[in-house]
């Protein structure tokens, strides 16, 4: 099930040639930053969903029983949130070994919250990649993310990161934060503190 998108990704060298690129998160590499960056801003991009629609067999699952991770997918009016980060183009050979079940880089406008914009690169998991998983219902999503474990963790951390580093952006996703609910029903929730503290009311 695994689909190693390395050779592909590495073939994408729109801007091996610029000083610095900016990279669009909004998974794991919105809680997980493990790669040295020049700046990080909150920013969206325009026409994608967030779903928890990727398989994972490598990090957040195994191959008989695979975790589920987000991916985007097109959707007219949609936009997703996520962190934006300026990194050196030396940086992919680290970010396509991390995104390789599945991911293709693909170049993208993304707007940050000041109303700038810039071009990047931001991974995505087509439906056309071997381990693409498709819709479900959020509760039985809820249910395989609660049950799958992998190298990097249990699914459910990565679930939980996720709606948590949203929450501290203050970035709302329905989708994201229903699954949340379905896993605190399960009685899985998260022992994350938030970023920040509250405001006083
Ligand atoms: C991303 O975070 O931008 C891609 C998906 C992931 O690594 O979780």
């Amino acid at each position: 099930m695994s689909h190693n998108t390395i050779a592909i990704n590495r073939r994408m060298d729109k801007f091996d040639s610029h000083d610095s690129v900016w990279l669009f998160g909004y998974g794991s590499l919105i809680f997980k930053a493990d790669f040295p960056f020049l700046d990080r801003r909150p920013a969206a991009i325009r026409g994608w969903a967030r779903r928890f629609w990727q398989g994972s067999h490598d990090h957040r699952g195994t191959e008989t029983a695979p975790g589920r991770v987000v991916t985007l997918v097109p959707e007219a009016g949609a936009h997703c949130d996520g962190m934006a980060y300026l990194v050196t183009p030396e940086e992919f050979a680290h970010l396509d070994y991390r995104e390789k079940n599945g991911y293709l880089r693909l170049a993208t406008d993304m707007h940050f919250d000041d109303g700038a914009s810039a071009e990047g690169i931001v991974y995505i998991a087509t439906h056309e990649n071997a381990a693409y998983l498709g819709p479900a219902p959020e509760r039985d999503i809820a249910r395989q993310i609660a049950l799958a474990r992998g190298p990097s963790g249990p699914n459910a951390e990565y679930l939980l990161h996720l709606a948590q580093a949203l929450r501290d952006m203050g970035k709302v996703d329905a989708h994201v934060f229903e699954i949340e609910r379905h896993l605190a029903a399960f009685g899985i929730k998260s022992g994350i503190k938030p970023a920040k503290p509250p405001a006083p009311a």
